[in-house]
């Protein structure tokens, strides 16, 4: 169905937070090697928010880029939508604490959670203004601080996880690039194999984790990993069906960053070269759904992205939830 507008992204921008958490450090942390790590995940070292700063601050800060970056000011935002499973408080949502510290006065604001898929999520709600006439540009901001809801005695996670946030400004379009066609689904029944419990837990998530460590991530590794190499080649198909469009056409996809296994399988299922898959999760680690955000920013500035490249987004999650995206890059650099 044609769309009376379309929907592009005209900025990006991204913070990675300054402290670092090495595999060597881990060691001293966790019985864990680097070796084992890098093996199993790919992943070298990642970056933790400072104690006493607020997740608003970097969501905040990554969104002022994004925004500069599309030549607009925090005024002409109409809309902020930020995505987060570690939020700083239940309320106010990160999204109204990111209007307050970019000083987006004009904006209606909102948060979405679809943990690791929550980029996906949040770009398919954005354009949907954007293409019916209502807004002409949407603020999205992914942020996390996995660090918070990490228990570090629990080495089958703490190796994994890091902190950061990504933003970008979703714009109304006079040409043919833009958001093409997005796909999203949830499997619900399967929620349990990747909790944060915050105000409520079953007595199996209490059973999971070490005592009186209620708050914090459990995953059960492998049952998420089966299910993430399998959504994210199958997740791809679907929304190049939808869009009759040919992989041959894509540039690049941009794979939400968990474990370079995951990505490998992927590529290896939807016969892609390595090449064509981008990853920065080596020294990121997996932040949840800033891991695309920040990544299309890192790809970007790198001069990756040309206008009218094509590109894929796709993504898998807590919820459990998964979504793709397909979309013509409309930034000229
Ligand atoms: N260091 C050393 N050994 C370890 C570590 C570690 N950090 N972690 C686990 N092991 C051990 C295990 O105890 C096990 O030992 P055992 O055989 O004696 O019991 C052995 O290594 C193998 O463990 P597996 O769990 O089978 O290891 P696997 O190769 O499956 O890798 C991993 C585990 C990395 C967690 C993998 O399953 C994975 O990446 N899963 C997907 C995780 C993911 O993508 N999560 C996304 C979450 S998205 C979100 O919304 C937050």
């Amino acid at each position: 169905m044609m769309k009376p507008y379309r929907a592009g992204i005209k900025g990006t921008g991204s913070i990675l937070p300054g402290k670092k958490l090495t595999n060597s450090q881990l060691e001293s942390i966790v019985e864990t090697s680097d070796e084992w790590i890098i093996k199993r995940t790919g992943i070298r070292e990642r970056h933790i928010l400072e104690d006493g700063v607020p997740l608003a601050k970097i969501a905040a800060e990554a969104s002022v880029k994004a925004i500069n970056d599309a030549g607009l000011n925090p005024a002409d935002i109409e809309l902020i939508i930020a995505s987060t499973c570690t939020p700083d408080y239940l309320t106010p949502s990160l999204s109204c604490m990111v209007q307050r510290e970019t000083g987006a006065k004009n904006a209606a604001a909102l948060d979405v959670n679809a943990a690791c898929t929550g980029f996906i999520y949040a770009l398919q709600t954005g354009r949907q203004f954007i293409e019916n006439g209502t807004y002409n540009n949407v603020l999205i901001v992914s942020a996390e601080a996995l660090s918070r809801v990490t228990d570090f005695n629990d080495r089958k996670t703490c190796v994994l996880f890091g902190d950061g946030a990504g933003a970008v400004v979703l714009s109304k379009v006079d040409d043919e690039t833009g958001v093409e066609e997005v796909f999203l689904g949830a499997v619900g029944d399967d929620g349990n194999v990747l909790t944060i419990p915050l105000l409520y837990a079953s007595d199996i998530d209490v059973q999971n984790r070490n005592q009186g460590k209620k708050q914090v991530i459990w995953m059960d590794g492998s049952e998420v990993f089966t299910f993430a190499s399998r959504i994210m080649s199958e997740a791809t198909k679907k929304v190049l069906d939808n869009a009759g469009t040919e992989m041959e056409q894509v540039k690049y996809i941009f794979p939400h960053q968990a474990n370079m296994r995951i990505l490998q399988n992927a590529a290896k299922r939807l016969g892609v070269s390595m090449d064509r898959i981008y990853s920065n999760l080596e020294y990121t680690g997996n932040i949840s759904s800033a891991s695309i955000p920040v990544c299309l920013d890192e790809a970007s500035n790198k001069g990756l992205l040309k206008k009218g490249d094509k590109i894929i987004m796709v993504a898998f999650g807590g919820g459990l939830t998964y979504g793709s995206a397909l979309l013509t890059w409309s930034k000229q650099h």
